[in-house]
């Protein structure tokens, strides 16, 4: 098996800025409520009209500038979300259409909130096995679309976005490479986090709508228990996995749902929060795209630089769960 680099990261997020303020005109919440127990103070969201791709392809643009990579030379496209643009082609396939990346094999992974992490796993898999030379890997969701303005337990906390890695095989010793992966599910426990409506068991119609049926449903303190247990053991995984410490980190990308979760996974782990990479207070929880935007402000930041050890977790619907460590 060879060896697979990020060789560039990109990030679009929405224009549109939403404060928590924004929530107080239309449930009973505020601002205090909020930032104290979730840590956000704002987030982005799309314009009507506004789909997945729009985000996800200058995401991938960037990712592929960064890695000097052309759209033509892709082999393959992955983009985790569960907000595709359609519910049929794959939101993969209009950024292929988009990029122009010809000849590239598209797919979606619908894995919620570790989306990229799983994406990413795929990826580089079949990177390493030699079926394909240069990949594409997006995480990317629109959650605005599918919110319940009218639960203020829920409706507070997610944003819009989408991030990308550019991956290539490690061609020299300056590279950095991505160390492992690690994935997680537990489908016993769906029912504590989901959309129960526009798919196959609850069609759209106008009933759907009018029950509120097509938007997120969440026990959140359930959610958060089993969050903040299942993101430390995956990143511990990872670590124990490579023979690695976690005072080695050099950077702790934790998954940006809600500055609590961060803070106990961190304590947990052992990480003091100046390695701690946050975005949760400017963007919300971007559900599959955290990772991938907080990675891309990380190295255009300079917070990540070549060689630094980088370690990522996720949890999310389904309940899917998984880690990534990587030399960048
Ligand atoms: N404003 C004011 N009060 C609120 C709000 C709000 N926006 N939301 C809930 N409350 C109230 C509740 O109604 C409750 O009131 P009550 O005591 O009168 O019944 C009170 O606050 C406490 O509610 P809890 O649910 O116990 O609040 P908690 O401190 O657990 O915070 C939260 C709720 C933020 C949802 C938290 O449980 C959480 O973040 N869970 C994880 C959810 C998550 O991130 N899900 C995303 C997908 S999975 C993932 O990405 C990890």
């Amino acid at each position: 098996m060879s060896q697979v680099s990020i060789l560039g990261t990109g990030s679009c997020l929405p224009e549109r800025v939403v404060p928590n303020s924004y929530f107080e005109s239309i449930v009973e919440t505020s601002d205090e409520w909020i930032v104290a127990r979730t840590g956000i103070q704002e987030r982005r969201m799309v314009l009507p009209g506004q789909a997945m791709s729009d985000l996800a392809t200058p995401a991938a643009a960037r990712a592929l500038e960064m890695a000097g990579v052309a759209a033509s030379e892709l082999d393959l496209i992955v983009v985790g979300t569960s907000t595709a643009d359609m519910l049929s082609p794959s939101c993969a396939c209009i950024v292929q259409h988009n990029l122009g990346a010809k000849g590239a094999v598209a797919f979606d992974v619908n894995a919620a909130c570790p989306g990229f992490i799983f994406g990413l796993s795929v990826a580089m898999r079949f990177l390493a096995d030699g079926t394909y030379g240069r990949a594409l890997v997006v995480g990317g969701e629109i959650v605005s679309q599918r919110i319940d303005y009218q639960d203020r337990a829920t409706c507070v906390l997610f944003g819009d976005g989408a991030g990308a890695v550019v991956l290539g095989p490690r061609e020299n010793p300056s590279q950095g490479q991505i160390l492992s992966t690690h994935l997680h599910s537990d489908g016993d426990l769906w029912e504590l986090l989901y959309v129960p409506g526009g798919g196959s068991r609850i069609p759209p119609s106008h009933e759907m709508v009018d029950k509120r049926l097509g938007v997120v449903k969440m026990q959140g303190q359930e959610v958060f228990k089993h969050a903040v247990r299942a993101l430390s053991e995956a990143a511990l995984e990872a670590l124990e996995h490579n023979g690695l410490t976690s005072g080695q980190v050099d950077c702790f990308i934790p998954h940006q749902a809600n500055l609590r979760i961060m803070e106990a996974v961190a304590k947990r782990l052992d990480i003091p929060l100046d390695k701690v990479m946050k975005t949760v207070h400017k963007y919300g929880n971007t559900s599959a795209a955290t990772i991938p935007v907080a990675l891309d402000e990380a190295v255009r930041e300079g917070r990540v630089k070549r060689g630094d050890l980088v370690l990522c977790n996720s949890f999310g619907a389904g309940f899917t769960w998984g880690s990534a460590l990587f030399r960048f």
